[in-house]
Protein backbone atom coordinates (compact mmCIF):
# COMPACT_ATOMS: atom_id res chain seq x y z
CA UNK A 1 0.00 0.00 0.00
CA UNK A 2 2.82 2.73 -0.90
CA UNK A 3 5.59 4.12 1.16
CA UNK A 4 5.19 4.91 4.40
CA UNK A 5 7.81 7.17 6.21
CA UNK A 6 8.79 6.17 9.83
CA UNK A 7 8.85 9.04 12.45
CA UNK A 8 9.32 7.81 15.83
CA UNK A 9 7.43 10.44 18.46
CA UNK A 10 6.10 12.03 15.89
CA UNK A 11 9.04 14.68 15.95
CA UNK A 12 8.35 15.86 12.30
CA UNK A 13 4.69 14.76 11.41
CA UNK A 14 1.90 17.29 11.73
CA UNK A 15 -1.32 15.23 12.28
CA UNK A 16 -4.12 18.19 11.83
CA UNK A 17 -4.83 21.82 11.62
CA UNK A 18 -5.00 24.24 14.91
CA UNK A 19 -5.97 27.95 15.67
CA UNK A 20 -5.52 27.20 19.18
CA UNK A 21 -1.74 27.99 20.35
CA UNK A 22 1.20 28.88 18.65
CA UNK A 23 5.10 28.56 19.29
CA UNK A 24 7.92 29.09 17.89
CA UNK A 25 10.50 27.24 19.41
CA UNK A 26 13.67 28.71 18.40
CA UNK A 27 12.47 32.36 19.34
CA UNK A 28 11.30 30.82 22.66
CA UNK A 29 7.46 32.22 21.59
CA UNK A 30 4.39 30.87 23.13
CA UNK A 31 1.01 32.52 21.82
CA UNK A 32 -3.01 31.01 23.06
CA UNK A 33 -5.09 32.44 20.51
CA UNK A 34 -2.63 35.10 19.21
CA UNK A 35 -2.05 36.70 22.26
CA UNK A 36 1.68 36.10 23.99
CA UNK A 37 1.52 33.94 27.16
CA UNK A 38 3.51 37.11 28.75
CA UNK A 39 0.67 39.18 28.62
CA UNK A 40 -1.80 36.47 29.84
CA UNK A 41 -0.01 35.90 32.67
CA UNK A 42 0.35 39.53 33.84
CA UNK A 43 -2.85 40.58 33.06
CA UNK A 44 -5.69 37.75 32.35
CA UNK A 45 -7.25 34.67 34.92
CA UNK A 46 -7.76 31.07 34.53
CA UNK A 47 -11.21 31.16 33.44
CA UNK A 48 -10.47 33.93 31.25
CA UNK A 49 -8.17 32.25 29.59
CA UNK A 50 -10.11 28.99 29.58
CA UNK A 51 -12.77 30.55 27.79
CA UNK A 52 -10.55 32.27 25.64
CA UNK A 53 -8.89 28.85 24.51
CA UNK A 54 -12.06 26.93 24.25
CA UNK A 55 -13.80 29.67 21.97
CA UNK A 56 -11.17 31.61 20.56
CA UNK A 57 -11.53 34.68 21.94
CA UNK A 58 -11.54 36.84 25.24
CA UNK A 59 -14.83 37.08 26.63
CA UNK A 60 -17.08 40.40 26.84
CA UNK A 61 -18.07 41.05 30.98
CA UNK A 62 -21.46 39.30 30.11
CA UNK A 63 -19.82 36.03 28.29
CA UNK A 64 -17.43 35.92 31.03
CA UNK A 65 -19.85 35.94 33.78
CA UNK A 66 -22.20 33.61 32.10
CA UNK A 67 -19.44 31.11 32.00
CA UNK A 68 -17.95 31.43 35.65
CA UNK A 69 -21.70 30.84 36.95
CA UNK A 70 -22.17 27.79 34.98
CA UNK A 71 -18.71 26.66 36.02
CA UNK A 72 -19.90 27.48 39.89
CA UNK A 73 -22.72 25.94 39.54
CA UNK A 74 -21.59 22.18 38.51
CA UNK A 75 -18.60 22.02 41.03
CA UNK A 76 -20.85 19.31 43.00
CA UNK A 77 -20.04 15.32 42.62
CA UNK A 78 -22.65 13.15 42.60
CA UNK A 79 -22.87 11.80 45.99
CA UNK A 80 -22.57 8.17 44.65
CA UNK A 81 -19.08 9.26 42.78
CA UNK A 82 -17.85 10.00 46.20
CA UNK A 83 -17.91 6.73 47.08
CA UNK A 84 -15.24 5.45 44.23
CA UNK A 85 -12.54 7.45 46.58
CA UNK A 86 -12.54 4.62 49.26
CA UNK A 87 -11.94 2.14 46.56
CA UNK A 88 -9.00 3.25 46.19
CA UNK A 89 -5.81 2.31 48.27
CA UNK A 90 -5.23 5.39 51.05
CA UNK A 91 -1.72 5.81 49.46
CA UNK A 92 -3.08 5.65 45.70
CA UNK A 93 -1.06 7.69 43.16
CA UNK A 94 -3.88 10.68 42.47
CA UNK A 95 -3.11 10.79 38.96
CA UNK A 96 -4.83 7.12 37.93
CA UNK A 97 -7.19 8.41 41.07
CA UNK A 98 -7.93 11.32 38.92
CA UNK A 99 -8.11 9.63 35.63
CA UNK A 100 -10.26 6.87 37.01
CA UNK A 101 -12.82 9.59 38.44
CA UNK A 102 -13.02 11.09 35.05
CA UNK A 103 -13.78 7.83 33.14
CA UNK A 104 -16.00 7.51 35.82
CA UNK A 105 -18.36 10.72 34.64
CA UNK A 106 -19.32 8.57 31.38
CA UNK A 107 -20.93 6.30 33.78
CA UNK A 108 -22.91 9.31 35.57
CA UNK A 109 -23.64 11.77 32.55
CA UNK A 110 -24.34 8.89 29.81
CA UNK A 111 -25.74 12.13 28.12
CA UNK A 112 -22.69 12.72 27.14
CA UNK A 113 -22.14 9.98 24.81
CA UNK A 114 -23.08 11.67 21.79
CA UNK A 115 -20.04 14.04 21.09
CA UNK A 116 -22.18 15.61 17.86
CA UNK A 117 -24.43 16.91 19.90
CA UNK A 118 -23.92 20.17 20.63
CA UNK A 119 -25.16 21.35 23.84
CA UNK A 120 -24.21 18.49 25.23
CA UNK A 121 -20.63 19.67 24.08
CA UNK A 122 -21.37 22.52 26.18
CA UNK A 123 -22.60 20.59 29.29
CA UNK A 124 -19.08 18.63 29.61
CA UNK A 125 -17.12 20.82 28.89
CA UNK A 126 -18.34 22.98 32.37
CA UNK A 127 -18.68 19.71 33.89
CA UNK A 128 -15.07 18.76 33.54
CA UNK A 129 -13.94 22.70 34.47
CA UNK A 130 -15.88 22.96 37.59
CA UNK A 131 -15.16 18.88 38.92
CA UNK A 132 -11.92 18.47 38.07
CA UNK A 133 -10.88 19.96 41.05
CA UNK A 134 -13.26 18.76 43.39
CA UNK A 135 -12.13 15.35 41.91
CA UNK A 136 -8.34 16.57 42.75
CA UNK A 137 -9.47 17.99 46.13
CA UNK A 138 -11.21 14.64 46.92
CA UNK A 139 -8.01 12.60 46.14
CA UNK A 140 -6.11 14.45 48.21
CA UNK A 141 -8.43 14.58 51.33
CA UNK A 142 -8.08 10.57 50.82
CA UNK A 143 -4.57 10.51 50.90
CA UNK A 144 -4.24 11.97 53.94
CA UNK A 145 -7.63 10.38 55.68
CA UNK A 146 -9.49 13.76 55.78
CA UNK A 147 -12.86 14.51 55.35
CA UNK A 148 -14.35 15.64 52.47
CA UNK A 149 -15.36 19.24 51.83
CA UNK A 150 -18.20 20.39 49.63
CA UNK A 151 -17.45 23.27 47.21
CA UNK A 152 -18.66 26.80 48.68
CA UNK A 153 -19.39 28.02 45.26
CA UNK A 154 -19.38 31.80 46.57
CA UNK A 155 -15.52 31.33 45.86
CA UNK A 156 -13.71 31.64 42.86
CA UNK A 157 -12.35 28.28 41.18
CA UNK A 158 -9.18 28.58 42.72
CA UNK A 159 -9.89 29.52 45.91
CA UNK A 160 -12.61 27.06 46.15
CA UNK A 161 -9.52 24.37 45.23
CA UNK A 162 -7.68 25.40 47.80
CA UNK A 163 -10.53 25.66 50.36
CA UNK A 164 -11.32 21.93 49.81
CA UNK A 165 -7.66 21.01 49.52
CA UNK A 166 -6.56 22.67 52.88
CA UNK A 167 -9.70 23.51 54.73
CA UNK A 168 -11.61 21.85 57.17
CA UNK A 169 -15.20 21.36 57.88
CA UNK A 170 -15.98 22.89 60.40
CA UNK A 171 -13.35 25.70 60.59
CA UNK A 172 -13.17 29.09 58.47
CA UNK A 173 -10.27 28.82 55.51
CA UNK A 174 -8.96 32.26 54.68
CA UNK A 175 -7.76 31.85 51.02
CA UNK A 176 -4.27 33.49 51.00
CA UNK A 177 -4.17 35.90 47.95
CA UNK A 178 -0.90 35.36 47.48
CA UNK A 179 -1.01 31.80 47.44
CA UNK A 180 -4.21 31.85 45.22
CA UNK A 181 -2.85 34.52 42.49
CA UNK A 182 0.25 32.34 42.12
CA UNK A 183 -1.63 28.68 42.03
CA UNK A 184 -4.01 30.95 39.23
CA UNK A 185 -0.90 31.61 37.47
CA UNK A 186 0.66 28.48 37.28
CA UNK A 187 -2.70 26.97 35.54
CA UNK A 188 -2.63 29.52 32.74
CA UNK A 189 0.93 29.01 31.80
CA UNK A 190 0.45 24.67 32.03
CA UNK A 191 -3.29 25.34 30.07
CA UNK A 192 -2.28 24.97 26.04
CA UNK A 193 0.63 23.69 24.59
CA UNK A 194 -0.25 22.65 20.98
CA UNK A 195 0.21 18.81 20.09
CA UNK A 196 2.32 17.58 23.52
CA UNK A 197 2.07 13.96 24.43
CA UNK A 198 -1.57 14.78 26.42
CA UNK A 199 -3.00 16.51 24.33
CA UNK A 200 -2.32 14.22 21.21
CA UNK A 201 -3.89 11.52 23.71
CA UNK A 202 -7.15 13.29 23.74
CA UNK A 203 -7.29 13.76 19.82
CA UNK A 204 -6.86 10.58 19.04
CA UNK A 205 -9.12 8.99 21.46
CA UNK A 206 -11.34 11.35 20.43
CA UNK A 207 -10.81 10.69 16.80
CA UNK A 208 -12.65 7.49 17.35
CA UNK A 209 -15.73 9.95 18.44
CA UNK A 210 -15.21 8.59 21.76
CA UNK A 211 -16.75 11.42 24.33
CA UNK A 212 -14.60 13.96 25.77
CA UNK A 213 -14.35 12.29 29.01
CA UNK A 214 -12.88 9.13 27.93
CA UNK A 215 -10.81 11.27 25.36
CA UNK A 216 -9.62 13.59 28.62
CA UNK A 217 -9.08 10.45 31.19
CA UNK A 218 -6.44 9.33 28.30
CA UNK A 219 -5.11 12.76 28.64
CA UNK A 220 -4.69 12.54 32.47
CA UNK A 221 -3.05 8.93 31.91
CA UNK A 222 -0.47 10.64 29.30
CA UNK A 223 0.55 13.14 31.52
CA UNK A 224 1.27 10.91 34.30
CA UNK A 225 4.80 10.10 33.05
CA UNK A 226 7.92 11.68 34.19
CA UNK A 227 9.09 12.87 30.82
CA UNK A 228 5.62 14.75 30.54
CA UNK A 229 3.84 15.89 33.44
CA UNK A 230 5.54 13.56 36.16
CA UNK A 231 8.54 16.04 35.20
CA UNK A 232 7.71 18.42 37.71
CA UNK A 233 7.85 15.71 40.49
CA UNK A 234 10.68 13.89 38.82
CA UNK A 235 12.31 17.27 39.49
CA UNK A 236 11.67 17.82 43.31
CA UNK A 237 12.90 14.23 43.80
CA UNK A 238 15.86 15.00 42.07
CA UNK A 239 16.51 18.17 44.07
CA UNK A 240 16.16 16.20 47.29
CA UNK A 241 18.54 13.56 46.04
CA UNK A 242 20.83 16.10 45.45
CA UNK A 243 20.46 17.85 48.99
CA UNK A 244 20.70 14.04 50.25
CA UNK A 245 23.96 13.57 48.59
CA UNK A 246 25.64 16.81 50.54
CA UNK A 247 24.31 19.34 47.54
CA UNK A 248 26.84 18.01 45.20
CA UNK A 249 25.64 19.79 41.82
CA UNK A 250 28.22 19.14 39.77
CA UNK A 251 28.80 15.10 40.80
CA UNK A 252 24.77 14.99 39.76
CA UNK A 253 25.66 17.06 36.43
CA UNK A 254 28.23 14.32 35.68
CA UNK A 255 26.06 11.46 36.06
CA UNK A 256 23.49 13.13 33.49
CA UNK A 257 26.58 13.65 30.94
CA UNK A 258 27.56 10.21 31.18
CA UNK A 259 24.12 8.74 30.73
CA UNK A 260 23.84 6.60 33.47
CA UNK A 261 20.44 4.90 33.03
CA UNK A 262 17.44 6.70 34.30
CA UNK A 263 19.92 9.77 34.98
CA UNK A 264 18.67 12.91 33.02
CA UNK A 265 18.23 16.35 33.86
CA UNK A 266 14.95 16.44 34.80
CA UNK A 267 12.81 19.56 33.96
CA UNK A 268 15.53 20.92 31.53
CA UNK A 269 15.04 19.80 27.37
CA UNK A 270 11.85 19.98 25.22
CA UNK A 271 10.99 18.81 22.19
CA UNK A 272 10.18 22.12 20.78
CA UNK A 273 11.78 24.66 22.58
CA UNK A 274 15.03 25.11 21.85
CA UNK A 275 15.87 27.99 23.60
CA UNK A 276 14.18 29.34 27.16
CA UNK A 277 11.22 27.91 27.38
CA UNK A 278 9.44 31.41 27.91
CA UNK A 279 7.13 29.78 30.60
CA UNK A 280 9.87 28.80 32.68
CA UNK A 281 10.97 32.49 32.83
CA UNK A 282 7.89 33.42 34.28
CA UNK A 283 7.81 30.54 36.68
CA UNK A 284 11.30 31.57 38.15
CA UNK A 285 10.02 34.86 38.80
CA UNK A 286 7.16 33.72 40.63
CA UNK A 287 9.23 31.17 42.49
CA UNK A 288 10.85 33.82 43.90
CA UNK A 289 8.03 35.69 44.65
CA UNK A 290 6.00 33.22 46.05
CA UNK A 291 8.74 31.69 48.21
CA UNK A 292 9.78 34.92 49.75
CA UNK A 293 6.31 36.03 50.32
CA UNK A 294 5.18 32.88 52.08
CA UNK A 295 8.84 33.18 54.32
CA UNK A 296 9.99 29.74 52.62
CA UNK A 297 13.94 29.47 53.27
CA UNK A 298 13.77 25.84 51.04
CA UNK A 299 17.70 24.72 50.68
CA UNK A 300 16.55 23.51 47.37
CA UNK A 301 16.11 26.36 45.65
CA UNK A 302 19.05 27.49 45.90
CA UNK A 303 20.23 23.41 44.54
CA UNK A 304 18.07 24.57 41.57
CA UNK A 305 19.55 27.99 41.10
CA UNK A 306 23.02 26.32 41.21
CA UNK A 307 22.03 23.61 38.91
CA UNK A 308 20.74 25.73 36.67
CA UNK A 309 23.84 27.58 36.38
CA UNK A 310 26.14 25.19 35.93
CA UNK A 311 23.66 23.59 33.28
CA UNK A 312 23.89 26.51 31.23
CA UNK A 313 27.00 26.76 31.33
CA UNK A 314 28.18 23.46 29.98
CA UNK A 315 29.00 22.33 26.32
CA UNK A 316 26.79 18.93 26.96
CA UNK A 317 23.63 21.17 27.48
CA UNK A 318 24.34 24.07 25.70
CA UNK A 319 25.21 22.00 22.40
CA UNK A 320 22.01 20.17 22.71
CA UNK A 321 19.90 23.06 23.42
CA UNK A 322 18.85 21.96 26.68
CA UNK A 323 17.45 24.93 28.80
CA UNK A 324 14.75 24.74 31.70
CA UNK A 325 11.24 24.05 30.75
CA UNK A 326 8.27 24.92 32.55
CA UNK A 327 8.54 22.18 34.72
CA UNK A 328 11.74 23.61 36.75
CA UNK A 329 10.56 25.77 39.14
CA UNK A 330 7.22 25.05 39.51
CA UNK A 331 7.80 22.08 42.08
CA UNK A 332 9.44 24.42 44.69
CA UNK A 333 6.17 27.02 44.45
CA UNK A 334 3.98 23.76 44.62
CA UNK A 335 5.90 22.70 47.82
CA UNK A 336 5.86 26.09 49.44
CA UNK A 337 2.10 25.65 48.78
CA UNK A 338 2.24 22.57 51.10
CA UNK A 339 0.91 20.21 48.46
CA UNK A 340 3.00 16.96 48.41
CA UNK A 341 5.40 16.16 45.60
CA UNK A 342 2.82 13.19 44.20
CA UNK A 343 0.13 15.66 43.84
CA UNK A 344 1.93 18.08 41.64
CA UNK A 345 1.23 16.52 38.42
CA UNK A 346 -2.68 16.55 39.42
CA UNK A 347 -2.04 20.46 39.07
CA UNK A 348 -0.42 20.64 35.71
CA UNK A 349 -3.55 18.15 34.82
CA UNK A 350 -5.93 20.86 36.63
CA UNK A 351 -4.04 24.04 34.56
CA UNK A 352 -3.95 21.59 30.82
CA UNK A 353 -7.80 20.84 30.99
CA UNK A 354 -8.70 23.71 29.01
CA UNK A 355 -6.60 23.00 26.10
CA UNK A 356 -7.36 19.25 26.25
CA UNK A 357 -11.02 20.48 25.80
CA UNK A 358 -10.30 23.09 23.24
CA UNK A 359 -8.44 20.79 21.27
CA UNK A 360 -10.99 18.13 21.72
CA UNK A 361 -13.69 19.81 20.33
CA UNK A 362 -11.47 21.29 17.16
CA UNK A 363 -10.63 17.67 16.23
CA UNK A 364 -14.53 16.83 16.67
CA UNK A 365 -15.84 19.80 14.47
CA UNK A 366 -13.06 19.70 11.95
CA UNK A 367 -14.18 18.46 8.35
CA UNK A 368 -11.00 17.19 7.55
CA UNK A 369 -10.92 14.98 11.15
CA UNK A 370 -10.23 11.65 10.03
CA UNK A 371 -9.75 8.34 12.78
CA UNK A 372 -5.91 8.39 13.87
CA UNK A 373 -4.35 5.27 12.66
CA UNK A 374 -0.68 5.97 12.22
CA UNK A 375 1.36 3.72 9.93
CA UNK A 376 4.20 0.72 11.17
CA UNK A 377 7.38 -0.65 9.52
CA UNK A 378 7.08 -4.00 9.57
CA UNK A 379 10.19 -5.60 11.26
CA UNK A 380 9.27 -8.79 12.30
CA UNK A 381 9.57 -12.49 11.28
CA UNK A 382 8.85 -13.47 7.85
CA UNK A 383 6.05 -16.05 6.81
CA UNK A 384 6.97 -19.54 9.08
CA UNK A 385 4.65 -22.50 9.61
CA UNK A 386 3.17 -23.01 12.95
CA UNK A 387 5.62 -25.61 15.34
CA UNK A 388 3.79 -28.10 17.25
CA UNK A 389 4.81 -27.84 21.17
CA UNK A 390 6.59 -30.81 21.33
CA UNK A 391 9.28 -29.42 18.49
CA UNK A 392 9.74 -25.99 20.55
N1 LIG B 1 18.98 15.68 30.57
C1 LIG B 1 20.03 15.18 29.90
N2 LIG B 1 20.08 14.99 28.59
C2 LIG B 1 19.00 15.31 27.89
C3 LIG B 1 17.84 15.83 28.48
C4 LIG B 1 17.85 16.02 29.87
N3 LIG B 1 16.79 16.52 30.51
N4 LIG B 1 16.90 16.06 27.55
C5 LIG B 1 17.45 15.69 26.38
N5 LIG B 1 18.72 15.24 26.58
C6 LIG B 1 19.68 14.82 25.55
C7 LIG B 1 19.39 13.42 25.06
O1 LIG B 1 20.10 12.47 25.81
C8 LIG B 1 19.84 13.50 23.63
O2 LIG B 1 21.26 13.45 23.63
P1 LIG B 1 22.03 12.59 22.48
O3 LIG B 1 21.73 13.29 21.21
O4 LIG B 1 23.46 12.61 22.89
O5 LIG B 1 21.43 11.21 22.54
C9 LIG B 1 19.46 14.92 23.21
O6 LIG B 1 19.49 15.67 24.44
C10 LIG B 1 18.09 15.04 22.57
O7 LIG B 1 17.14 14.46 23.47
P2 LIG B 1 15.83 13.69 23.04
O8 LIG B 1 15.47 12.75 24.13
O9 LIG B 1 16.02 13.12 21.65
O10 LIG B 1 14.80 14.89 22.95
P3 LIG B 1 13.23 14.74 22.88
O11 LIG B 1 12.74 15.91 22.14
O12 LIG B 1 12.83 13.39 22.41
O13 LIG B 1 12.80 14.82 24.42
C11 LIG B 1 12.15 15.63 26.54
C12 LIG B 1 12.27 15.94 25.04
C13 LIG B 1 11.38 16.77 27.22
C14 LIG B 1 11.36 14.33 26.74
C15 LIG B 1 13.55 15.50 27.14
O14 LIG B 1 14.27 16.72 26.99
C16 LIG B 1 13.55 15.07 28.60
O15 LIG B 1 13.51 13.86 28.87
N6 LIG B 1 13.60 16.03 29.59
C17 LIG B 1 13.50 15.70 30.98
C18 LIG B 1 12.03 15.48 31.37
C19 LIG B 1 11.25 16.77 31.42
O16 LIG B 1 11.70 17.76 32.02
N7 LIG B 1 10.05 16.77 30.82
C20 LIG B 1 9.15 17.92 30.84
C21 LIG B 1 8.98 18.53 29.50
S1 LIG B 1 8.19 20.16 29.56
C22 LIG B 1 6.58 19.90 30.22
C23 LIG B 1 5.77 18.97 29.41
O17 LIG B 1 5.34 19.35 28.30
O18 LIG B 1 5.49 17.87 29.89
Amino acid sequence: TGLVTLDPGFVNTAACNSDITYIDGDAGILRYRGYPIEELAAKSNFIEVSYLLIYGELPTQQEYDEFSERIRRHTLLHEDLKQFFDGFPRDAHPMPVLSSAVSALSTFYQDSLNPFDKDQVELSTVRLLAKLPTIAAYAYKKSVGQPFLYPDNSLGLVENFLRMTFGFPAEPYEVDPTLARALDLLFILHADHEQNCSTSTVRMVGSSEANMFASVSAGINALFGPLHGGANSAVLEMLEGIKNNGGDVDAFVERVKNKEPGVRLMGFGHRVYKNYDPRAAIVKKTADEVLSKLGSNDPLLDIALRLEERALSDDYFVSRKLYPNVDFYTGLIYKAMGFPTKFFTVLFALGRLPGWIAHWREMIEDPARKISRPRQVYTGATERPYKPMDQR
